[in-house]
């Protein structure tokens, strides 16, 4: 028996009922899917599994997107989808990226299709005084949407994000120090337009999937009104009631969707703090597919 909690009042739950080491069956899965379609974030508390098992259960909702770039050296021995996220150091030698993911981003934004989630467990937690270190921040795009002005939302109903990789610095964020800065570049990238007001291919609900950490500029809007739209964008995305931590736990496979959230890892322990989590990244295939959705959703219709 699957039980649902949300786990605050705008974004999140807690699935208990699911072991993910194991193939889910149609009605699991539908259940799942469209959990995170509503919650756009979902903790699967006290798992134990192998890298292998958390890539093959990131596989029923998609792709899953082999590591590359400067993370592609910490990877699960014979799972380059797993990507090893620590500050442990072994023999002197890090097993893990110590800092990826410090700026305010969404993943996969680069993809053609937008890429869709993250699988993360977590193995090891820093704790300090008994209070969780290393926690994931979050702000909720689609709720972020919702709040707009009508008149913000009409102007952006043909727009476009463009992202190419290399202009992380393009727009001037200083208004925004919490951003962070980029401690390195992609390499240029084939650019890719997405609409900021974007359709989620679960919930149909919409979302302002703009990654403030990696758009170049938004097309679409006259060219003296693109640079102060973002700049409006980021400071209204960047709001405390959109905001929610994610405090993990041992045992926690933790799953994001990132068509509807971004994100940032909070770098507040020390290097004796260890913190251990294998991270997974799917693509957007499956989830755009409308037909798989509807199989799914209907599967979730016919267990509930
Ligand atoms: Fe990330």
């Amino acid at each position: 028996m699957i039980s649902i909690e949300p786990l605050s009042s705008h974004l999140g739950a807690s699935v208990r009922g699911v072991d993910v080491s194991k193939p889910l069956d149609a009605a699991t899965f539908g259940l799942v899917l469209k959990a995170i379609g509503d919650y756009g974030l979902l903790r699967f508390p006290g798992q134990t599994i192998t890298p292998a098992q958390q890539r093959d259960f990131a596989a029923h909702f998609g792709h899953t997107q082999a590591i590359r770039g400067r993370l592609a050296i910490f990877t699960a021995p014979g799972v380059p989808e797993i990507n090893i996220l620590s500050n442990i150091k072994e023999n002197g030698q890090p097993i893990g990226a110590t800092d990826a993911g410090v700026i305010w981003h969404t993943d996969m934004v680069h993809n053609e299709t937008p890429g869709f989630a993250n699988v993360l467990y977590a193995l090891k937690v820093p704790r300090r005084d008994g209070r969780v270190l290393g926690g994931t921040e979050f702000y909720n795009l689609q709720a972020a949407y919702e709040d707009l002005p009508d008149d913000i939302k009409a102007r952006l109903t043909d727009a476009y994000g463009v992202y190419t990789g290399e202009n992380y610095t393009s727009i001037e964020r200083t208004p925004f120090p919490e951003y962070g800065t980029n401690s390195h570049k992609a390499h240029k990238k084939e650019p890719v337009r997405h609409r900021i007001i974007a359709t989620h291919p679960i919930s149909g609900r919409k979302t302002l999937y703009c990654d403030p950490g990696h758009v170049d500029y938004i097309e679409g809007l006259p060219p003296g009104e693109r640079d102060e739209m973002l700049q409006y964008l980021l400071k209204h995305i960047m709001q405390p009631k959109f905001h929610f931590v994610y405090d993990w736990c041992e045992g926690d496979v933790m799953m994001w969707d990132n068509l509807r959230t971004v994100h940032h890892a909070v770098l507040d322990f020390g290097p004796e703090e260890h913190r251990l989590i294998w991270r997974c990244q799917v693509e957007g295939d499956k989830v755009f597919d409308a037909a798989f959705v509807r199989q799914a959703l209907s599967q979730a219709r016919a267990a509930a």
